[in-house]
């Protein structure tokens, strides 16, 4: 039979695509993905900056309050009535199907919206969405969670499965930077996180004002106070992107293999499925090859970051 393949020299044509994700690790993450959608009551809302609110929501349907689940990583789209609709990461846990908790800043239309909704009020969700961050592959090693900001929101969701399953994972350390010390979020779960989930917890700011005793600085700083086998370590990055650049290309220094360090990436969306293009970057959905991404990848992604 005539062979189609062809090769030119130094190249193969035919080779398998650029693998945009490491299979790896991936493959061992089962996602689901689903596009049901759910009504849920704000049962509360917590102010936790001048900028973000806590939202818990609870899904009307008690059936569907305990069929809906969800992995670390993967994100919503929400609906609020008249308004629109925006991707929110889930930063709750996911073995808690009581409530969904989302950490929402306040950024224009639709979560201005949300943020004069009152307790009681329904909203619409679809979902969960997108990858996630591979916890099982992580079991057995030491696990880095890097936020920046509110990408303390997504870190949320693998924390607390750390904590569900603490003896699985070795030594498990949380550096958490920001700007100015207000906008360190989530301060009042510090002490649980350490106690508790028995995390190793570092903060760190930019702009210390005159009430701040802690660590000033990057947050690549937070990684000179201490020493890890970088073999044996995997790290999940959340913040604005240009912290990846620093923070995964530090840690690439000290030894951490890029597939083994993820991120996840925010791109404006629209179906959050597939379907809009609303994510792309060049040929790679956003909402359905990520947001999760390892960081390889992302290198391999042009103007992914
Ligand atoms: C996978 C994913 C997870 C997210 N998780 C969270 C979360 O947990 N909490 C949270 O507060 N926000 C999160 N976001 C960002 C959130 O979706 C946007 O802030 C929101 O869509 C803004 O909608 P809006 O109608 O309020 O603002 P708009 O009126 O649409 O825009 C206001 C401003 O926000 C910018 N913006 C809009 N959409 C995005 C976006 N997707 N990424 C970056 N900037 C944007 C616009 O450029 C504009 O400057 C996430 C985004 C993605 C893609
Ligand atoms: S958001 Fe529509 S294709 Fe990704």
């Amino acid at each position: 039979m005539h062979d189609m393949r062809f090769t030119l020299p130094g190249q193969d044509l035919n080779r398998e695509p650029f693998a945009l994700r490491s299979p790896d690790f991936q493959k061992k993450c089962e996602v689901m993905i689903t596009d049901r959608g759910y009504k849920c009551r704000i049962t509360n809302t917590v102010p936790i900056s001048s900028q973000e609110k806590l939202f818990l929501l609870r899904i009307v349907d008690p059936v569907e309050r305990q069929l809906f689940n969800f992995r670390p990583g993967q994100f919503l789209m929400l609906e609020v009535p008249g308004y629109g609709e925006v991707p929110i990461s889930i930063s709750s846990d996911n073995s808690n199907h009581e409530f969904i908790e989302l950490c929402i800043r306040k950024a224009g239309h639709v979560t201005s919206a949300m943020f004069e909704a009152r307790q009681g009020a329904i909203v619409s969700i679809r979902g969960p969405f997108g990858t996630a961050f591979p916890m099982e592959a992580m079991e057995g090693s030491n696990v880095l969670l890097v936020a920046g900001g509110l990408g303390i929101a997504p870190v949320r969701a693998p924390l607390y499965w750390i904590s569900n399953h603490r003896d699985k994972y070795k030594n498990v350390y949380l550096l958490y930077g920001a700007k100015e010390p207000s906008q360190l979020l989530f301060s009042y779960q510090f002490e649980e996180w350490q106690k508790v989930s028995n995390v190793q917890l570092m903060t760190i700011v930019e702009k210390p004002d005159d009430s701040w005793k802690g660590r000033t600085g990057m947050i690549t700083a937070l990684f000179d106070e201490f020493s890890f086998d970088s073999k044996k370590t995997f790290a999940i990055v959340c913040g604005p992107p240009v912290m990846f650049k620093f923070v995964c290309n530090y840690l690439d220094g000290k030894g951490i293999p890029m597939n083994r360090m993820f991120v996840s990436l925010e791109r404006r969306m629209h179906c959050g499925m597939g379907k809009c293009c609303r994510c792309m970057v060049g040929s790679t959905f956003t909402c359905l090859d990520g947001p999760v991404f390892d960081y390889w990848s992302v290198m391999n992604l042009k103007e992914a970051i």
